[in-house]
């Protein structure tokens, strides 16, 4: 190990039995601690070549079980986000794609930190439940063609045990060790092909643009290397996406997309999209226009709300949710916050907004902690949007936790000015 640390150390490039060796020996306790963080660091400062995320990426996978989704028929094709503010695509995506006849077999995550996490969302649907076992994801995805899970089984534990070791060694934001982090988790859940939605911006993991394309690269070469179709999109996270975060309010933004009900336009613009990329990745359609308008014409004609009736309904879920949202989890403290200047809106400071809503209880500061579903941020006012003097910027919707700081942070979130701003591109760069 210390001639692997070395190796890195000066720059060299890793073989593929050098890192299975390093790997196996973490994770059976012979390679102890101090010596993976020795090595994360040279990897943080050298860098790692294509190759050799791959090769560690599969070291990671060959670390524990692996989904075996071969015996759902057609191409599966998973969609990972990297993390934002206000992200709950997926809860529109997979009964859309399911509706233009894609099999969707999802393992989700729970939220952490400012960020949330599907499984969360789901969560705050009264009944619904997110612990399916393998079998089950197989049954339901052949009988209504989606089921959306929580991580089960022991799926790529050197993962987790790298994860906790670069959290407290300063190595989480090195890109190699997130590329293979995450695909890690892509490749051993069985997908046959992979959309990957890099965030960019202040709510995001990687603030700058050039991060997250560079991140983007390197996640598509490690999926292609394993043989998945891999395609990843950088996309805007500099304000909150959509104007809901929070569990359950999130769900019924989700809702108001899939009814045509007011929807977002930046959201509904961003499930669009991915839909479409995960429908050409499908082979549903011979062109990405084509699989666009197929996307476009499940949302319109009410084809994917109806599978959402019948994914709340096979996972355990009230079905009525679906039709009347206000069945859903409501806080029972409701805070403007109002504008002390008019303006135009210039900037929302996602990471901020994420901060309110979890200051709220809406999100989780360790892992294994409970959420509220009820509790979060609304926003009444998007970037390039005029406000009155006084108006409403955003509701604080709160359950006796948090309320004061959570105001205070969305106050601050806002930046308001004299000329207005036009809302960047919500799509950077299409990777792969
Ligand atoms: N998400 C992951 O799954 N892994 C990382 O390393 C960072 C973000």
């Amino acid at each position: 190990m210390v001639d692997l640390i070395l190796k890195k150390r000066a720059g060299g490039e890793l073989s593929d039995a050098e890192i299975g060796f390093m790997i196996r020996g973490f994770v059976d306790g012979t390679v102890p601690d101090y010596q993976m963080a020795a090595f994360l660091m040279a990897v943080y400062f050298q860098g790692m070549t294509f190759r050799e995320m791959a090769d560690l990426t599969a070291a990671i996978v060959a670390s524990g079980e692996t989904i075996d989704l071969k015996a759902i028929p057609g191409i599966k094709v998973d969609k990972h986000s990297t993390g934002g503010v206000g992200d709950k695509t997926t809860l529109v995506l997979a009964p859309l794609v399911a509706a233009c006849g894609v099999p969707v077999a999802k393992m989700s995550g729970r939220g952490l930190g400012h960020t949330g996490g599907t499984i969360d969302k789901l969560e705050s649907i009264p009944g619904f439940r997110t612990d399916l076992g393998l079998a089950e994801v197989a049954g339901q995805v052949r009988e209504i063609g989606l089921a959306v899970g929580a991580q089960t089984g022991d799926l790529t534990p050197a993962d987790r045990l790298l994860y906790a070791l670069r959290d407290v060694t300063a190595t989480v934001d090195s890109i190699p060790l997130i590329a293979s982090s995450v695909m890690s988790k892509k490749i051993a859940s069985g997908a046959d092909a992979v959309v990957l939605d890099v965030k960019a911006g202040t709510g995001a993991f990687m603030q700058k643009t050039e991060d997250a394309l560079e991140l983007a690269r390197a996640m598509v070469q490690i999926g292609r290397q394993h043989g998945r179709r891999t395609v990843a999109l950088v996309t805007a996270m500099d304000e909150p996406l959509g104007r809901a975060v929070g569990n359950a309010l999130e769900v019924h933004e989700a809702l108001a997309v899939l009814a045509g009900e007011d929807p977002p336009p930046d959201l509904v613009e961003l499930c669009l999209v991915l839909a479409a990329h995960m429908v050409f990745l499908a082979g549903r359609a011979g062109s990405l226009d084509e699989a666009g308008a197929l996307a476009q014409g499940a949302l319109a004609s009410g084809a994917a709300r109806e599978k959402m009736r019948a994914w709340v309904r096979a996972q355990g879920g009230d079905p009525a949710v679906v039709d009347d949202p206000e069945l859903l989890a409501k806080a029972p403290e409701r805070t403007a916050v109002r504008a002390e200047t008019g303006g135009w809106v210039q900037r929302i400071d996602a990471r901020a907004v994420g901060q309110a809503a979890l200051a709220l209880g809406a999100g989780r500061t360790k892992k294994g902690e409970p959420v509220d579903p009820a509790v979060g941020v609304v926003l009444h006012h998007k970037v390039g949007s005029w406000v009155e003097p006084g108006a409403a910027l955003a509701t604080v919707h709160g359950a006796g936790r948090g309320e004061a700081e959570a105001a205070a942070l969305v106050r601050e979130a806002y930046v308001l000015a004299a000329e207005k701003t036009a809302p960047g591109p919500l799509v950077h760069a299409v990777v792969g």
